[in-house]
């Protein structure tokens, strides 16, 4: 005969459900907020940019030099390239809105006043810009490595923001290796990481010291006159983190804003009028791209998904003068990478 159960038993099986609950609980909020991506190693090939059907892929194995890669790949994609050479200027925390305003409401005067040469290339249609709405966690490494790869990180990235390690993803950079361009990275060293020896030549800044505005800034400038007067590069990288420090210590509206803008304006002219030089010169073509991973709040913080912290700013900036369809198109916003869907 059994006994009815004691209190004693029944609190003890009521325990353990209640403890194999919380167990079941937690490992699903783990699984689904923290997704394990498995990652795709391997490179897309010419198939990428040719009809699938159309015959020929390039198998041989044999390593050919840089030059060779290059006229291989202009062969093989059959698309003429609009530009020759590509400047990615990213400037870190910039919200597109002291850019390009919100809304139908143009930038506050002060930060328009600062940027008077970006103001002018939007104004006259030799720029376009967008609000880039970029996917959470908005912090400064996964979406580097979604802007260069197109696919949206974890969370668990967030954890490995300080911890940087190479990009094993298909991503734009390792492909321009590919096909033979010469990069050039100066400024914050999680380009270094993420793309260990794909840089001819790089300076890469710390971006621990967040109290520094200053020298990070310069230490990219630096070497600026430099590279854009050598013109054997294909890529040039500039990663500026000034401005995300200026916003981490004093918000938006810190009195080093404005000043900050200007000298982000006076790099976006600089490098604008050296590609136009550049085109009289040898005939070839800069588009001139200037990009923030990320937007922040009033005070200065990010990392999450608010209207302020995902604004952030692409601004494409060609040769030609004047496209009057450019200007209408300045309010417009896209996504900061293709499979983010709101
Ligand atoms: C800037 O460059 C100097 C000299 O190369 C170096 O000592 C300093 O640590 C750099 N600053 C940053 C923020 O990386
Ligand atoms: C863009 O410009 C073309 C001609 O230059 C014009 O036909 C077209 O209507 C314009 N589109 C918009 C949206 O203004
Ligand atoms: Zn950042």
């Amino acid at each position: 005969m059994s006994s009815p159960p004691s209190n004693c038993e029944r609190l003890a099986t009521c325990t353990v459900a209640a403890v194999l609950l919380q167990i079941l609980g937690l490992s699903l909020f783990v699984i689904g907020f923290f997704p394990v991506k498995p990652t795709l190693s391997g490179l897309s090939g010419a198939e990428s940019y040719r009809q699938p059907t159309s015959p020929g892929s390039v198998e041989d194995g044999r390593v050919l030099a840089p030059d060779q890669r290059r006229s291989l790949y202009r062969e093989m994609s059959e698309i003429p390239p609009q530009f020759d050479r590509l400047v990615i200027m990213v400037v870190d925390g910039l919200p597109a809105e002291l850019v390009l305003g919100k809304g139908n409401k143009p930038p506050t005067k002060a930060f328009a006043e600062a940027m008077p040469y970006t103001q002018f290339l939007l104004s006259s249609g030799r720029a376009i810009g967008y609000h880039a709405k970029a996917a959470p966690p908005t912090v400064t490494m996964p979406r580097l490595k979604a802007m260069v790869s197109g696919a949206i990180g974890g969370y668990l990235d967030v954890a490995f923001n300080f911890n940087t390690q190479a990009l094993l993803e298909d991503n734009l950079v390792d492909q321009f290796y590919n096909i033979g361009w010469k990069m050039v990275m100066l400024g914050d060293e999680t380009w270094i990481k993420l793309f260990p020896g794909l840089f001819t030549r790089y300076d890469g800044v710390s971006s621990f010291y967040v109290k520094d505005t200053v020298e990070v800034d310069h230490n990219v400038t630096r070497h600026l006159d430099d590279e854009l007067l050598s013109n054997d590069w294909n890529l040039l990288i500039l990663h500026y983190l000034g401005l995300d420090h200026i916003g981490h210590i004093g918000g938006r509206h810190s009195i080093l804003m404005a000043p900050k803008l200007k000298e982000m304006d006076d790099i976006i002219k600089l490098t604008h009028k050296s590609a136009i030089l550049h085109q009289d010169k040898t005939g070839s073509r800069t588009l001139l791209l200037v990009v923030s991973d990320h937007g922040m709040t009033d005070n200065g913080n990010h990392g999450g998904s608010s209207y302020e912290e995902i604004d952030s700013l692409a601004l494409f900036i060609g040769l030609e003068a004047g496209c009057p369809n450019y200007t209408a198109a300045t309010q417009n916003s896209a996504l900061q990478i293709g499979t983010f869907i709101d």
